[in-house]
């Protein structure tokens, strides 16, 4: 459910520099650079990020006390208008596993200047002025766009430039999420080639899979393909599938997980975006589309991997479905939330300081 700082924050920022900001690319150098889309990233610009997560996870099971360096005396604000568990926690964590400060608006967002009327300009370039880093997450798309527009202003003004990492951008994007769901691909398969990466699910409104099927494009994989599995109104956006069948990808669209379920190597679940219908009627009239039960996990290949965002509802059925489901070896979404937090100090890092770590 849209909350009222969700619905205030929708109408206070006009999102007018969607579309004519560009956001730097990648290019092998991640010190400075905002994080505001997938479209920023190539293959090389992955293997450095991956590289460094896998060498961040082991220090951290290391406990190397010299993590807290890295990010020694910088300073993150957390600026989140949508509802967040692991994404505003992880960041937090990240931040100050790299002995950096974290800051956000005492008593929440609904507290902030934006709800006297403030616009998200204003607001994000105050942040901007304390901190080095600002995690943004709107119900606008194109809110860290937007945001990225404002800093790079700003950031002419100040001795102390600011980079935006984005949080998630309504129904856009969710690059961060991407990132972590692609390592945790790689981590668990060994690679990205020849797999069947089906995603299930809300995918019109899921931001997560939207970055993540670009993403896989980005990566230029050998024969992987995409399987899109929803129903019709819920299906992946077509700019999106063509994007990824200009570059190569096989991508599979069908309402019927049979068609795919036993060639899926990766099965990523995701939620029905209740709090994006505009028509509630609709989302209780499709919302029990996909579930999946523990009987269709008996069905997948035995070294498949099920994967979900989180959070869960009803798609993974009861409490008891998730107990039987979560107890699968294959079901490995709380390592890829862990991931998240890896990917996160990688990605803070390297953006940050332009740390080898
Ligand atoms: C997702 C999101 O917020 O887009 N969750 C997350 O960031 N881990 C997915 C969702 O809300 O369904």
């Amino acid at each position: 459910m849209a909350t009222n700082a969700e619905e205030q924050a929708k109408q206070l920022a006009p999102s007018s520099h969607r579309h004519t900001y560009s956001p730097p690319k990648i290019a092998g150098e991640y010190k400075g650079k905002h994080i505001i889309s997938v479209d920023q990233f190539d293959r090389n610009d992955l293997d450095m990020l991956f590289n460094a997560t896998v060498s961040i996870r082991r220090r951290v099971r290391q406990s190397d006390r010299g993590l807290t360096e890295i990010c020694a005396g910088k300073v993150m604000a957390s600026l989140f208008f949508e509802a967040s568990t692991r994404t505003d926690m992880s960041f937090q964590a990240s931040m100050r596993r790299l002995g950096g400060e974290v800051i956000s608006v005492s008593n929440g967002v609904q507290f902030s200047s934006m709800y006297k009327g403030e616009n998200l300009a204003d607001t994000i370039r105050a942040a901007g002025c304390y901190a080095d880093a600002i995690v943004l997450r709107h119900p606008q798309v194109g809110s860290s766009y937007e945001a990225g527009y404002y800093l790079d202003f700003l950031n002419k003004n100040i001795n102390n430039p600011t980079v935006v990492v984005s949080g998630g951008d309504g129904v856009g994007e969710h690059p961060t999420q991407a990132l972590l769901d692609m390592f945790t691909i790689k981590d668990a398969k060994k690679e990205l080639d020849h797999l069947t990466i089906t995603m299930v699910g809300d995918l019109k409104h899921g931001r997560t899979v939207h970055s993540l099927a670009k993403l896989i494009a980005y990566y230029r994989p050998t024969g992987t393909k995409v399987a899109c599995v929803a129903p019709n109104m819920l299906q992946m956006p077509e700019n999106i599938v063509s994007m990824l069948r200009d570059l190569d990808i096989e991508v599979i669209m069908t309402d019927s997980l049979s068609d795919v379920l036993g060639d899926s190597d990766v099965l990523y679940w995701t939620r029905v975006q209740e709090e994006r219908f505009e028509d509630i009627g609709e989302y209780q009239r499709i919302k029990d589309g996909f579930i999946i039960l523990p009987d269709t996990l008996t069905q997948a290949p035995k070294d498949c991997i099920l994967m979900h965002p989180l959070p869960r509802k009803h798609e993974m059925g009861t409490a008891k479905d998730h107990d039987i489901i979560d107890a699968d070896p294959r079901s490995i979404y709380f390592q890829q939330m862990e991931n998240g937090m890896f990917v996160r100090m990688a990605l803070l890092a390297k953006v940050l300081k332009g740390a080898y770590v």
